[in-house]
């Protein structure tokens, strides 16, 4: 039996251990710091911790009690305060947000009460309840704020917070530095994915012709060489937008690196280290990867390329979960989950690998694609527009992949996420690509 042929018992255990896994995250990430680092804004691209934490609970309330299970307001009063439409982040902190043992007893009533819910639910009834859909919603949703508020520690200031081991030393990576990818159609998206969310449906036929792309994502070492020969200062390789972004901006190399004499350092989760040459390169903006890969005289590759290198296996004419098969993703896979507060090496997880020997494809770093984040043929907003709808269009860039930071409940082939070409305080990386006659 497949992980997509689960009987309603294996999903609603599969939603409880979900649903605890997120939460047990979000106590770590909450409970590190005291109480004015809970309450401070830390960036302002990014809320107070606390508005997170509150947030998380009124999402959990909405869906979970209200839309699901018919119940009234715990506090509607509160509903508009954790609205992400209503106020931008930057406001946030001036709102009369629950102060940090509010935010934390209000959660957790949600909590018990969706646990309930949960119990009581058959899971064939209404799209919301099918396959515990919204359970795996929610589940996804307070992993994604884990993630963000992931990003606010890294923005801190202020000595270490959180630890974690490192990733398993690997030998160098000496296998071939590029794949081919054979032309023709393949399967893009999904349309049997239980917890997929509407931006990854429904599942159709992709013509690509065929392509090379990067073995790894692009490492430190290699981006470094873009920097030593001025690729900072030549606009030849930047758009014209990437270019007037960086001068306006003063960038000159990764966020949260520095030169010091001979050296490059970096800021990682409040210590300072030496940039190690053979990881993925992280915190660039696509703007930055756009113009490493010209520099390179490569290109980023597109979103339909990332995922048939990703998904396609050639031998049975089908797409898999992920570049490994279809089982969930283990520790031999791929570095997911917050396991470790850094990328792995370039080559690290042979197990993980597709069919056509492509390697962190899923974890480490979200992968910068070239495209648009737009609509598959078919899409059909569910269960709400703000969901993905109304970002479709030329203002995002997709990226792919899932990070170190992503949890595998919220991390598959098809998992889309989308930012602005500026943005860099996300743990972004990306490989390059080539088409086969270049
Ligand atoms: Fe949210």
């Amino acid at each position: 039996m497949t992980d997509l042929a689960l009987d309603a018992e294996s999903l609603r255990e599969r939603a409880v251990t979900s649903l605890i896994t997120a939460r047990d995250r979000t106590t770590l990430l909450t409970g590190c710091v005291d109480e004015p680092d809970l309450t401070a804004q830390h960036s302002p691209l990014m809320s107070p911790l606390v508005w997170d934490l509150a947030h998380i609970g009124n999402q959990e309330e909405q869906w979970l009690l209200r839309a699901v299970a018919g119940q009234e307001a715990i506090r509607p009063e509160i509903d508009s305060l954790y609205d992400a439409f209503e106020h931008p982040r930057s406001e946030r902190p001036r709102l009369p947000l629950l102060s940090p043992d509010e935010a934390r007893r209000y959660a957790a009533d949600v909590r018990g009460r969706a646990l309930d819910v949960l119990e009581s639910t058959a899971f064939d009834g209404t799209r919301l309840t099918e396959a515990g859909f919204a359970f795996g919603m929610i589940a996804q949703h307070e992993q994604q704020h884990d993630e963000t508020m992931l990003i606010t520690h890294q923005l801190r200031k202020g000595p270490q917070a959180l630890t974690a081991p490192d990733p398993d030393p690997v030998p160098l990576f000496t296998g071939p530095s590029e794949v081919l990818v054979p032309g023709g159609p393949f399967t893009m998206g999904t349309s049997t994915e239980p917890w997929a969310l509407d931006n990854e449906r429904p599942a159709h036929r992709r013509e690509v012709p065929p392509f090379w792309i990067d073995t790894t994502p692009v490492t430190n070492a290699a981006y470094l060489a873009f920097i030593e020969d001025g690729g900072y200062d030549d606009p030849r390789w930047w758009t014209a937008e990437g270019w007037a972004h960086i001068r306006r901006n003063n960038v000159t190399a990764p966020l949260f690196w520095r030169r010091d004499g001979g050296q490059w350092l970096r800021r990682r989760f409040g210590i300072t280290e030496v940039v190690p040459p053979h990881e993925p390169v992280l915190h660039v903006c696509w703007y930055e990867a756009d113009a490493y890969a010209r520099w390179a005289g490569r290109r980023l590759p597109t979103e339909a390329e990332w995922e048939k290198a990703a998904r396609h296996d050639p031998a049975g004419d089908r797409s898999t979960r992920y570049p490994w098969g279809d089982a969930d993703p283990g520790p031999e896979h791929a570095n997911l989950g917050q396991r470790h507060l850094r990328p792995a090496p370039a080559g690290s997880y042979p197990a993980g690998e597709s069919p056509l020997g492509v390697r962190q494809l899923i974890g480490d770093v979200w992968e910068w694609t070239a495209s648009d984040f737009l609509p598959y043929p078919g899409f059909r907003a569910f269960p709400y527009r703000e969901y993905s709808e109304v970002f479709f269009g030329s203002d995002y860039k997709v990226l792919r992949g899932g990070s170190f930071a992503v949890d595998p409940v919220a991390c598959r082939g098809t998992f889309r996420n989308w930012d602005y070409p500026i943005r860099r305080q996300i743990f972004s990386g990306f490989r390059t690509a080539r088409s086969e006659d270049v």
